[in-house]
This record gives structure tokens, C-alpha cells and sequence, in this order.
């Protein structure tokens, strides 16, 4: 078939785009469904508990991924600001996974164990008070709900849809979730979530 042929005939042509971006597509994404890096665990990484998971859905129904990336890219400006690069293996258990395009604010992947979980309260209730040109919006209604009756209320149900994909939960930790959340707060679940976030790597794989 020449070139000249595919280019003076639209319907053939359209045919053969169609099966390169198709070609494409297969020979991008079909591989990562196999390949250890990206769907094995990278050392020392854990699925959420059910305080982490909570938090991580406050996170998600805040926006917060809006302003704030979790995938720290390869390059000096960024490892020496926020520590080891992302590796994929830390994001099997992220469903959705949070890694943003947008920066309004810092990466936060390693934001876990940066600060106390009292810099969090403060700051999330006046983010001002921590970071005086601050455009972070304040969230002080977190902590006014708690997560069992709010972002909680369906977390065992949460997380058995995520063991049906694969997360290895115990029935264990998925029956006693509602009564892990106990009486924290939205705010105390998120800052949870927020503490743990890209700690667990314990050595690259
Ligand atoms: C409108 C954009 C915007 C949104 C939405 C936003 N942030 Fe921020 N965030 C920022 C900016 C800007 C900073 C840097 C200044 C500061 O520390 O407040 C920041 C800083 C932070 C920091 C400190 C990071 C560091 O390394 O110093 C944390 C933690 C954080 N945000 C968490 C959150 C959480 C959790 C949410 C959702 C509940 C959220 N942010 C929503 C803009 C935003």
C-alpha cells in the first residue's frame, strides 16, 4: 500500500489512523497491567486503614487535588525539596490515584510525618496562621463532623469494592472499619491520611 494511496483517500486513511493510535494504545498501556513495578507493592507499602481511607475521602471531596499534586517527579529541584521521587509501586492502592497536574500549592507525596498533627489543625483551619500569604482555602467545618456519620458512613462497604479489586484487606479490618473511626473528627481522618502519605517506602524497588 503506498503512502500516496492512504493520503488521496480519506476513508482508508482514517481506517489506518485508527488502527496506529489503537496499535499505540495496546502496545503503551496493556504492558503496565503486567509489569511488576506497577502493580506490585513497592517495600514497606500498605493499603489505607480504615482512619487513612476516611481521610483520603475528605481529601477527594475537598478538591484538594486541585492545588495539590502527589507525584514527585525524577529531578534535583524536586528530590531536594521533597524527598524520594514517586515510585509507582506506592500507588497500587490508590483508587483513584491523587497524583494531579496542578501545583497551587507544594507536592504533597511525602508530606507525611513533615509536621505534628497540630501544625495540620491549625493550618487547616487557617492556613494564614502557618503561612502568612497563604491562598489555601480554610476548611473549619472538618472538624465539626464526625467521619463515622459523615465521609466514613460507607467505609465498609468502601472497602470491600476495594477488596474486590485486589487490595488485600482482612474481613477482619473491613467488619470492625465503622468502629475504627470511633469518634475523630473529618479533620482528625484527614490529618491521618495526610500524616501517612509517602512514608511507608522502605527501600526502592
Ligand atoms: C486553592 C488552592 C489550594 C487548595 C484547594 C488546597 N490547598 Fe493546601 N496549600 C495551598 C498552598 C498555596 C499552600 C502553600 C502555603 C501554605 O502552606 O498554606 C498549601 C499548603 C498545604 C500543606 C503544607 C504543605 C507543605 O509541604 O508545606 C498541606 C499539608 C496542605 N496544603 C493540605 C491541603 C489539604 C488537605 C487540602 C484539602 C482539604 C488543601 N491543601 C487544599 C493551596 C491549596
Amino acid at each position: 500500500m503506498s503512502q500516496e494511496k492512504i493520503e488521496k483517500n480519506v476513508g482508508l486513511l482514517i481506517v489506518v489512523i485508527v488502527l496506529a493510535v489503537i496499535w499505540g494504545g495496546l502496545v503503551e498501556i496493556l504492558p503496565l497491567f503486567f509489569q511488576e513495578s506497577t502493580t506490585v507493592s513497592a517495600n514497606g507499602v500498605k493499603p489505607y486503614n480504615a482512619v487513612q481511607l476516611a481521610g483520603r475521602e475528605v481529601y477527594i471531596r475537598e478538591g484538594c487535588y486541585n492545588c495539590h499534586s502527589q507525584m514527585i517527579r525524577p529531578f534535583r529541584a524536586e528530590t531536594e525539596r521533597y524527598g524520594h521521587y514517586s515510585v509507582a509501586g506506592e500507588f497500587v492502592y490508590d483508587r483513584p490515584f491523587q497524583w494531579s497536574s496542578k501545583r497551587t500549592g507544594p507536592d504533597l507525596h511525602r508530606v507525611g510525618n513533615r509536621y505534628s498533627d497540630e501544625w495540620h489543625r491549625i493550618h487547616l483551619r487557617n492556613p494564614r496562621a502557618a503561612e502568612i500569604d497563604s491562598n489555601m482555602p480554610a476548611y473549619t467545618w472538618l472538624q465539626d463532623v464526625k467521619a463515622k456519620n459523615g465521609v466514613g458512613k460507607n467505609i465498609e462497604a468502601k472497602m470491600q469494592a476495594l477488596s474486590l479489586l485486589g487490595v488485600p484487606y482482612e474481613q477482619d479490618d473491613i467488619a470492625g472499619a465503622h468502629k475504627a473511626l470511633g469518634d475523630l473528627t473529618e479533620e482528625d481522618v484527614l490529618i491521618a491520611y495526610l500524616q501517612g502519605l509517602g512514608t511507608a517506602l522502605t527501600t526502592f524497588k
